[in-house]
């Protein structure tokens, strides 16, 4: 076709996935990809030799070679980037030959100043949102939740609210705060570039959230396309930031079907010590074998495993596994793998769906509160940890889910949801149709 496509994702592994997910999957239709990239947690090349590639100084964040994910980043990264990101379009612009015309932008929805630019260099702009449909409706909510007084209710409360349905009134503030910042000027940014855009690009698949979609699309009047879930064209494996242990699956495989827990939080949200200590007794006194994924960093204050104490390591290592990093879709695509214990961030949600593998929730922040109560009560593929970190409830919830007939239950729903996953990427099917869609509505510009 000859189509260029310029691509930027947010600089963070939850982000990064997707949006390579989608360059690959337009260029397997015919357009060619340009990403451009920040210094900080910059892309491997060598996986995408079929890629172009522009990096762009964004000023005062080049000393850092890693960055993490977090509010204050966001709203800095949206603020530093401008000139760099627009001078960099605009040479793109400037060199680009008759044959081969740059289409138009495909931006996350929380680099919402790539909207300005693209309006001043009359280039269509494309949002990638990595989130659930349901989340997105849930932050944008914001203001309304704000003013009806949820914000400063009690945070530990479980009474419903209506207007966020299925959410718990405890389930608000910690969608809304992570760690003292605060998300209102990244929802506003968001949403008001999300408006002026030409359209909207969504990591999901209409069956598992048609009424959160109609809804959506009678508030944001522009083509919304469906056109997931991403990681069943191409895996994450190829954007990892972090080096994969392949021990997890020699592991797995000297294990028996169904009888293994994966326990993973992805790559931002953090746990105190204490929180780690009633874990590992969690998992230590529910007799089950477990994977565990601690994530260097993940235990605030720590570097990895050493807050252990004598004794509790020895009864973690009696039935489990840890690594650092998982190779993730291998893992819940493995036979053994008989429940995901999750922090809930849509890519593993998704990736838990897609492997029809019932999840234990531990939502933190953000768009995980929302996914979890999906899970639970929308979908009742799995179950919420309602008083966040105890080995009693910890003990109980694993035990629900891979042993009882509850759980079993669970298992059944996932696999329908499976079922419909595969169904929605087949010739007609609603995943497949909106990507024909969103291919032809690129060719228009
Ligand atoms: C962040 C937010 O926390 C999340 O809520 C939001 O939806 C996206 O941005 P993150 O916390 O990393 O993402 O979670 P998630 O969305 O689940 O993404 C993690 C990705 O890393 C997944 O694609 C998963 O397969 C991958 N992963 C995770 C690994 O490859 N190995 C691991 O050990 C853990």
């Amino acid at each position: 076709m000859g189509g260029r496509l310029l691509l930027f994702p947010l600089p963070f592994q939850g982000h990064i996935n997707p949006m390579l997910q989608l360059a690959s999957i337009l260029y397997s239709k015919g357009f060619n990809i340009t990403i451009i990239h920040t210094f900080c947690n910059s892309p491997n090349k060598s996986n995408y030799p079929h890629f172009a590639f522009e990096a762009i100084s964004e000023e005062t964040l080049t000393a850092s070679p890693t960055m993490q994910g977090s509010v204050t980043n966001v709203v800095l990264l949206n603020k530093v980037c401008f000139d760099p990101f627009r001078d960099c379009v605009k040479r793109l612009l400037s060199n680009a030959s008759a044959d081969e015309p740059i289409l138009c932008l495909i931006t996350d929805a929380l680099l919402y100043f790539t909207q300005a630019v693209a309006d001043l260099l009359m280039l269509p702009r494309l949002v990638l949102r990595t989130s659930s449909l349901s989340a997105f409706h849930v932050l944008r909510l914001h203001p309304v939740l704000l003013q009806k007084g949820y914000l400063s209710e009690d945070s530990h409360s479980d009474a419903p609210v209506p207007e966020a349905q299925p959410l718990k009134v405890k389930d608000i503030s910690r969608t809304y705060k992570i760690e003292g910042e605060d998300l209102a000027e990244i929802i506003s940014g968001m949403v008001m570039g999300i408006k002026a855009s030409s359209g909207i690009i969504w990591n999901t698949f209409v069956e598992l959230e048609q009424p959160v979609l109609n809804t959506i699309q009678q508030n944001f009047p522009i083509p919304s396309f469906t056109i997931g879930p991403f990681h069943k064209y191409f895996t994450a494996s190829a954007s990892s930031l972090l080096e994969q242990d392949r021990t997890a699956i020699s592991w797995l495989d000297m294990q028996a079907p169904l009888s293994v827990l994966y326990v993973s939080f992805g790559s931002v949200a953090a746990i105190d010590k204490s929180e780690f200590f009633e874990m590992a007794w969690g998992l230590a006194n529910s007799k089950q074998k477990f994977l565990w994924v601690v994530r260097p960093g993940v235990i605030r204050g720590s570097e990895w495993l050493e807050p252990f104490p004598p004794g509790l390591q020895e009864a973690v290592s009696e039935r489990g596994h840890i690594i650092k990093w998982a190779p993730q879709q291998e893992v819940l695509a493995h036979p053994a793998t008989a429940c995901f214990w999750s922090h809930c961030g849509w890519n593993s949600t998704l990736e838990s769906v897609c492997e029809g593998v019932p999840m234990i929730c531990s939502p933190s922040f953000g768009d995980q509160p929302t996914n979890a109560r999906c899970v639970e009560t929308v979908w009742k593929v799995g179950l919420v940890l309602e008083n966040g970190f105890e080995r009693e409830e910890i003990e109980r919830a694993i035990r629900r889910v891979m042993i009882d007939q509850e759980g079993k239950e669970m298992k059944m729903r996932m696999s329908c949801l499976k079922e419909k996953v595969n169904l929605c990427l087949m010739e007609g099917g609603s995943s497949y149709k909106s990507l024909e869609d969103l291919v032809s509505f690129i060719l228009s510009f």
